[in-house]
């Protein structure tokens, strides 16, 4: 596999529908049965993609249909962590943020959250799980005879990957999307939904261009793909921004003044929406666009393969059949790009024009791009821009170790970033 590791790479590998093949290591299994992320021919993709459109998670539709279900979120885990400064409890902030995480893809999966927040746990150790998975997934990407000789073995898949007799972790989600599918299929047959329409609805009503519906197993696929997507990725940006936040001097009083300031005009609800911090908090959103470059929660599993013909990326040509790929984490820090402070947490990089900042925009490899950029972007962004203002408006936080970013078969996760949420007091604590 060729690694391109300059931004101006990704272009010439992510944009050109030629070039929409994933390579083998997408079909392992080992992310649960087959889905949307897993199809690897383009053309089949792209009729997924169209059944199952975007539409109902973009930004629009969640501030209208969603939006208050978060907000119900956010005001629990105030909550919760207020019990959690009341008794001095020393906590791990990365995981308590990725919970919050969790429960926000289970409720979108399926209207219901697992109740990580509220119980204070790793819910069915979806989490843990998780994590636990990613080394093996690393491991199967990259050692090809296993994955293309051995897995398919039978008998060995069903060892080495999750199965629906699992009590926890992915096996456990792959039972319940299927308990939860015959549980709604059941329900609408008897009487038309009148819920919020969930995932778990829109692939239930999701359609291709000839009307057939998805099969059974792709609708239990994509409704545990979203939580397996969406969770500890969102989990990971929320977590790595808190730690940026709160450990690069001067950068959290600012982003609290910003807030104090917003609060005193009568500019932020409680709790604050999306379209406050959009349109408020100019710093506050350059410290998420900062944190999510320096830290892609997914950093390089995206290989695709060079067609017919072979292909010229950045200047190099390159044959036909190649795997291709590139690596955000390494790109997001070049310092042509960026000059020589790349690797610093720098919010102000995204402030000093709207020319800079839509040129860096365009760069951004953190949720892919093309005809494969991730469904879950608007959700991540209103996870991010909701939760973690609302922590700075209500809390210090007493940092007593700051943990690691992990990165482990191309995703990444936060560990051991320990510390205490501390009530503010004063006129704006009280809010
Ligand atoms: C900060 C959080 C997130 C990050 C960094 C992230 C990253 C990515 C990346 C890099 C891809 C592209 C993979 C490729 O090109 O092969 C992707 C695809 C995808 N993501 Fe996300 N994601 C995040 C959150 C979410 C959320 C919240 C959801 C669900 C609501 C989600 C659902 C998906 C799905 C379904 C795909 C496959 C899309 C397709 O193949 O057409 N992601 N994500």
């Amino acid at each position: 596999m060729l690694v391109f590791p300059r931004p101006s790479a990704a272009r010439d590998i992510y944009w050109d529908p030629k070039c929409n093949l994933k390579s083998g290591l997408y079909g392992t299994g080992a992310l649960g049965p087959p889905s949307i992320f897993a199809t690897l021919e383009g053309e089949q993709h792209k009729q997924l993609r169209k059944a199952l459109s975007n539409a109902p998670w973009t930004i629009g539709q969640l501030k209208n249909t969603w939006e208050h279900r978060f907000d119900e979120l956010v005001n629990l885990f105030v909550k919760k962590m207020r019990e959690h400064a009341a008794a001095g409890r020393v906590v791990c902030l990365s995981d308590k943020v990725a919970e919050f995480a969790a429960d926000i893809m289970s409720m979108i999966s399926f209207t219901n959250a697992f109740g990580c927040v509220k119980n204070q746990r790793d819910e069915k150790l979806i989490l843990t799980n998780w994590r636990i998975g990613l080394d093996f997934f690393g491991f199967v990407g990259r050692f090809r005879f296993f994955r293309e000789r051995i897995i398919p073995m039978p008998l060995v898949g069903k060892y080495f990957l999750p199965s629906v007799d699992n009590e926890v972790g992915m096996g456990w989600l792959m039972c319940e999307a299927d308990r939860q599918v015959a549980k709604r299929e059941k329900l609408i047959a008897e009487k038309e939904f009148d819920g919020s329409p969930d995932f778990l609805q829109h692939c239930l009503e999701a359609r291709y261009s000839d009307g057939s519906p998805l099969t059974p197993v792709q609708k239990r696929a994509h409704v545990s793909l979203l939580i397996q997507a969406g969770a500890d990725t969102t989990g990971t940006a929320l977590g790595s921004i808190l730690r940026f936040l709160t450990t690069t001097p001067g950068v959290f009083a600012r982003a609290r003044a910003e807030i104090d300031e917003a609060d005193r005009a009568g500019r932020l609800s409680t709790p604050i929406l999306y379209e406050e911090t959009r349109r408020h908090l100019p710093y506050f959103v350059a410290c998420i666009k900062e944190g999510v470059r320096l830290n892609p929660p997914a950093t390089n599993l995206f290989a695709r393969i060079t067609p017919k013909g072979g292909k010229v990326i950045d200047g190099h040509y390159i044959p036909e059949g190649t795997e291709i790929t590139t690596y955000a984490y390494v790109m997001q820090r070049d310092k042509e790009l960026y000059g020589e402070d790349a690797d610093e947490f720098r919010p102000e990089r995204w402030l000093e024009s709207d020319k800079r900042s839509n040129e860096l925009e365009a760069v951004q490899f953190s949720f892919g791009m093309g005809p494969r950029v991730c469904f879950g972007k608007d959700i991540a962004y209103m996870e991010m821009f909701k939760l973690l203002p609302e922590i700075v408006r209500r809390f210090d936080i007493e940092v007593l170790q700051k943990g690691e970013y992990v990165v482990a078969g191309g995703v990444a996760y936060n560990r051991k970033f320990l510390g205490r949420f501390v009530e503010r007091t004063g006129e704006k604590g009280s809010v």
